[in-house]
């Protein structure tokens, strides 16, 4: 790291201000674009052969899943964690008749808290990587004495932005450290599509995360991270007509476990 800064600060003091940009690119810094740069690689060969981000990531995810050496401690905190969103969703009004989406929910960490608090046939969730549910459910069973599927929750599995796949029209779809890893385009697709699984009462909430030394809307690191300002969302919200409200000081008022994340909130214009 010494190294690396050495480096860093003095390439800032011979190069312009133009050339830096260039080799930035849309990346926090010339650094966040070269981090992790193997993995890079094998994104952008698998673009080249017309695969896409969300296909790479997945499989990523599927393979992260099947990972044997995770810690045992840190992955029944990881799970335990998740009632701390049930919490934050009961303070933004969910009720146990409230119909719940999940966008992305990874290893049911939140949703098993949201599947035992909701009433039977409310909650239905999709994500990306089918290994992540199917070792969710099992890792819950085994841990917490919780079968998840005795209590009917709707849990899909598929690669598609556009919501066609989802029969109901949720009062909450909540969306936590998705955003975080997916790309522009990715996310405007998602929201775009998101008014038509949307009524006049429902509410979209999404969390990103965000740093203090923050310049851009967007920053990325490596492969498969990034950093998003506020102004970001709501230039998208505003392109689709739809409302957006900043809840980040609530988020972390009521001391999140994530000090970096952010929260928003969509709604349909009125
Ligand atoms: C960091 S995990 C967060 C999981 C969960 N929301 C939580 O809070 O524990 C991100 C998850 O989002 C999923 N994901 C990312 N992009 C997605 C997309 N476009 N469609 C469905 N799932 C997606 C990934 O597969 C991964 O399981």
């Amino acid at each position: 790291m010494f190294v690396w800064n050495f480096f860093a600060s003095l390439a800032r003091s011979v190069l312009p201000e133009r050339a830096i940009k260039y080799l930035r690119g849309d990346f926090k810094s010339v650094h966040g674009r070269l981090h992790n740069r193997w993995e890079r690689t094998r994104l952008q060969l698998h673009q080249l052969r017309g695969g896409s981000y969300l296909d790479w990531y997945a499989k990523r995810m599927d393979g992260f899943a099947a990972n044997p050496k995770i810690d045992q401690k840190t992955k029944k905190e990881y799970h335990d964690s998740g009632g701390e969103d049930l919490e934050t969703l009961k303070q933004l009004g969910l009720k146990k008749s409230t119909v719940l989406h999940e966008f992305g929910c990874g290893f049911l960490r939140s949703a098993h808290y949201f599947i035992d608090y909701l009433d039977l046939g409310k909650f239905s969730a999709n994500d990306a990587s089918g290994e992540r549910i199917r070792s969710g459910v099992e890792y819950i069973k085994a841990t917490y004495g919780f079968d998840i599927l005795a209590k009917n929750p709707e849990l899909i599995v598929n690669k598609d932005n556009s919501f066609d796949w989802l029969d109901r029209k949720p009062d909450i779809i909540w969306c936590h450290a998705v955003f975080t890893h997916m790309p522009e385009k990715d996310i405007e697709d998602v929201i775009a599509h998101l008014p038509k699984v949307m009524t006049s009462n429902a509410a979209f909430y999404f969390t990103y995360s965000q740093k203090p030394s923050q310049r851009h809307n967007v920053e990325r690191m490596g492969a498969q991270d990034w950093w998003h300002k506020h102004g970001f969302f709501s230039g998208i919200a505003d392109k689709h007509g739809l409302m957006i409200e900043d809840l980040t000081d609530f988020l972390q008022e009521r001391g999140c476990y994530r000090p970096e994340h952010g929260l928003g909130k969509l709604t349909l214009a009125r």
